[in-house]
């Protein structure tokens, strides 16, 4: 049987990577088998990618450099985990996808979204999600939070020294994408606590995976 490929989505500081985990073990403890995974990155090609898309140093990297990037990182990480793992019965459960470049390259640098879906596609070779976990949270909130991260060991990354003004555009094309697509896209209230988040996606998803094995 074909497994699932799910992915979550949201602005930096949105707490999606805390939630993808729980959502892991919990799967895992319940005997699913199930990879985790992120982009950029994935791979081991994918995790180069992803060093040079995030150094500060890289102060000097185009807009379309780093569109391609993105895309090159997706490429790999399709053919060489989201594919085979999928075509095997997994669940893939995916730190950011398309969505991502869309919310980030598209609307953020004010790029033609047509270009953007154009490079995804051929990098995908037309790969979807079959469910995507949007996880909402005000810009406010996430500046607040992230403001917390970098007062501690981890500096901002490249994406994250980007003006607010850029953060804001990306803000506003997530929302445009998760109003987009409701059937696909779960959007989640993120301003509340951990386990009442976890608890909504848990049930949601669990609800996702009783109908798709019924269909
Ligand atoms: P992460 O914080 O989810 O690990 O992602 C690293 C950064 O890369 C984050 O600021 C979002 C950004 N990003 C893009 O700009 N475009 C993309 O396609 C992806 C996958 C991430």
């Amino acid at each position: 049987m074909r497994g699932l490929f799910i992915t979550f989505e949201g602005i930096d500081g949105s707490g999606k990577t805390t939630q993808i985990r729980l959502l892991y073990d919990y799967l895992v403890k319940e005997g699913y088998s199930v990879v985790l995974t992120r982009e950029p990155g994935g791979t081991r090609i994918g995790d180069k990618i992803r060093g040079l898309l995030l150094d500060p140093e890289n102060r000097e990297m185009t807009d379309r450099t780093e569109v391609l990037l993105y895309a090159a990182s997706r490429a790999q990480h399709v053919q060489e985990v989201i594919l085979p793992a999928v075509a095997s019965g997994k669940i893939v459960l995916c730190d950011r996808f398309v969505d991502a470049s869309l919310a980030y390259q598209g609307y953020g640098h004010e790029k033609t979204l047509e270009d953007i879906v154009g490079i995804n596609e051929y990098a995908t070779g037309g790969v979807k999600p079959d469910r995507t976990y949007m996880l909402m949270l005000s810009l406010e909130e996430s500046g607040s939070r992230l403001q917390t991260r970098f007062a501690g060991e981890e500096g901002p990354d490249r994406i994250e020294m980007k003006p607010v003004s850029y953060h804001s555009r990306v803000w506003h094309g997530f929302n445009e994408i998760a109003n987009g697509s409701p059937h696909r896209i779960r959007q989640v209230d993120a301003g509340g606590s951990r386990e009442e988040i976890q608890e909504e996606i848990r049930k949601d998803f669990m609800a996702y995976i009783k109908q798709t094995m019924k269909g």
